[in-house]
């Protein structure tokens, strides 16, 4: 349950009651009114500025305007105080007992409001290229991001816009050629960079693989047979990796490829609406605004060589999922290098006439850097491929897990890789960069993976050993335990913003202060101690349970998994 969302109905309800303000107040005054957490609990659970927003209104003071609502809000069920503080800031402080039992019988429903349809679009992987460090965030992101959405009721169509049919192809193609097909995907992802690199120094080289790109594009055989054997070899490793990694599988791997069968149907709207132009033997659609204060250039509808291009793709992309979806919005997670590129993309799709009534939304990243602020690379300087990437924080965690004195078997270790790498991606804000540290990352204290996973690990034992719960007792809260309580009961909330504000670090950053909660509980509220009277242990036990689900769902939604021991 949303207990704030609880606690702000019954306080609007409520002002509605008063005679005072009844004909003074609009009902739409009263829904605009919030209701904040205040920081430091010590003078309520909630808090308004109500008494502040009614001054002009009423022609008093902020305090005397408290004074007169005060209590009236003292009469809602489940208050236990209200109070006034500063200028006029209302506080108020429920009841333990209500407190508790909510909190203890909470099975973090998701409320039953309306719920959207939503395309996303992340991960966007290339063929012909591992996986690297920079497909981290689109994909934790991503993917954590669809759970949340999943989890509140939503429906979702996670996209894998696939780089699989643009100029790369050419290269490759360009080169089995000349050298041969590849045996794995090895072969495939060192061909890449080798026909790219040469295409760099001879121009000739650029020009036939351009040539083989349109051809394949427009049917040749003897190209499409080459490409069908790569593709496979690259989408497998792409699959592995993403099973390693834990993530949803995707709803559709459509990408550059398979959306080119739309791009006729696209192509021939824009003909008609005459927002193409013509421009060096280029098909180009011009997107600025007399508005614009930055450059806007015109997005590259057909290339001069007749190619079909990225941005072909992904407005392309947009037609078909109107069509096909007709979802409330298409969210696209990618690094905020493309951010223009969406801009472009996104004009280009209103002038088509294309996703009426639906919201684009581009959420861009920051990058990943070493310490020294450049993108972080590995000691022998180069880009890590994600597989890289986990074994480097598996190895820490196996040497810091030895120091420890402990042997941990192989899947463990793994587990507790997965959640520093991903943790540590997930807890920042998409927006800024971040510096990766893998000594940092995999520490067993502090907002790290492993950290919240050990006291998963931790709850769960106690639990364990305990076996049969016994029925919680009615026992005076301490206030390390009303705390914990209370920050349970933020779950719902916390999980609905960071759904509306595409913000994943909020639930992670969540799970981290409930562990720090559930860790001063733990050593505060001491449980299985030969002096403790069974219905305090009983009430504590509770608390570990309730406290160990809402953990459990939060580690759940950010695609970690809970071992058994560390
Ligand atoms: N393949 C692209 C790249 O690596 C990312 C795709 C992002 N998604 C999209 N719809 N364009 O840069």
């Amino acid at each position: 349950m949303n207990l704030y969302k609880e606690v702000s109905k019954s306080i609007i309800s409520k002002l509605k009651e008063i005679p005072e303000l009844k004909d003074i107040i609009s009902t739409e005054f009263l829904n605009n009114i919030t209701v904040e957490i205040p920081k430091v609990r010590d003078f309520g659970d909630f808090s308004t500025n109500i008494a502040m927003m009614l001054t002009k209104k009423l022609g008093k003071k902020p305090r005397d305007i408290a004074d007169i609502l005060t209590p009236y809000l003292q009469q809602i069920s489940n208050v236990e105080s209200v109070s006034v503080a500063g200028p006029g800031f209302i506080n108020i402080k429920l009841k333990d007992s209500y407190i508790k039992d909510t909190a203890l019988s909470d099975n973090l429903e998701p409320d039953t409001g309306i719920k959207q349809k939503i395309d996303l679009d992340y991960g966007g992987y290339n063929v012909g290229k591992n996986l690297h460090i920079g497909h981290l965030r689109t994909t934790v992101v991503g993917d954590t991001f669809n759970r949340i959405a999943k989890f509140l009721g939503h429906t979702t169509k996670a996209y894998n816009h696939m780089g699989d049919w643009g100029r790369p192809m050419g290269l490759i193609i360009a080169w089995v050629l000349e050298n041969g097909m590849p045996n794995n995907v090895d072969d495939v992802n060192r061909m890449y960079p080798a026909s790219s690199a040469r295409a760099k120094e001879d121009p000739a080289w650029l020009e036939k693989a351009q040539k083989i790109t349109v051809e394949l594009q427009n049917g040749n055989e003897e190209y499409k047979k080459i490409y069908d054997t790569f593709i496979p070899m690259s989408l497998g490793q792409v699959s592995k990796l993403l099973t390693r990694l834990n993530i949803l599988p995707f709803d559709e791997n459509k990408g550059e490829r398979l959306i080119a069968e739309y791009v006729p149907e696209v192509q021939e709207i824009l003909d008609t609406k005459g927002i193409i132009e013509h421009s060096d033997g280029a098909e180009i659609i011009s997107v600025k605004q007399d508005t614009d204060t930055e450059p806007m250039p015109p997005v590259m509808w057909k290339s001069s060589a007749g190619a079909q291009t990225y941005a072909a793709a992904d407005l392309t992309a947009i037609y078909y999922r109107e069509k096909t979806d007709n979802p409330d919005a298409i969210v696209y997670f990618t690094d905020n290098r493309q951010t223009l590129h969406f801009k472009q993309i996104f004009r280009a799709a209103r002038l088509a006439g294309f996703a009426d009534g639906i919201e684009l939304q581009h959420i861009g990243f920051g990058t990943i850097t070493g310490a020294d602020g450049k993108p972080f690379k590995t000691r022998d300087g180069n880009v890590p491929s994600l597989d890289e990437m986990i074994n480097i924080v598996a190895d820490s965690v196996r040497t810091r897990v030895k120091e420890s004195g402990k042997d941990l078997p192989d899947e463990t270790i793994e587990m507790i890789a997965l959640a520093a790498l991903k943790f540590n991606d997930l807890m920042h804000d998409v927006k800024s960069d971040y510096i990766f540290d893998v000594d940092s990352v995999t520490s067993f204290e502090g907002r790290t993976g492993p950290y919240i996973l050990y006291t998963a690990v931790r709850l769960n034992s106690i639990l364990k050993k305990v076996g049969n719960i016994p029925a919680s007792a009615n026992c005076e809260l301490l206030p390390e335990e009303r705390d914990l309580l209370m920050f349970l009961l933020d779950f719902n909330r916390v999980t609905e913003t960071a759904f509306e504000k595409r913000a994943p670090y909020i639930l992670a950053n969540y799970a981290y202060d409930l562990c720090k909660l559930i860790n001063t509980f733990y050593h505060t509220c001491p449980i299985m101690r030969d002096d403790i009277p069974e219905d305090i242990k009983a009430q504590r036990l509770a608390i570990v349970k309730q406290s160990l689900k809402v953990l459990s769902q939060s580690i759940e939604l950010m695609g970690l998994k809970i071992p058994e021991e560390m």
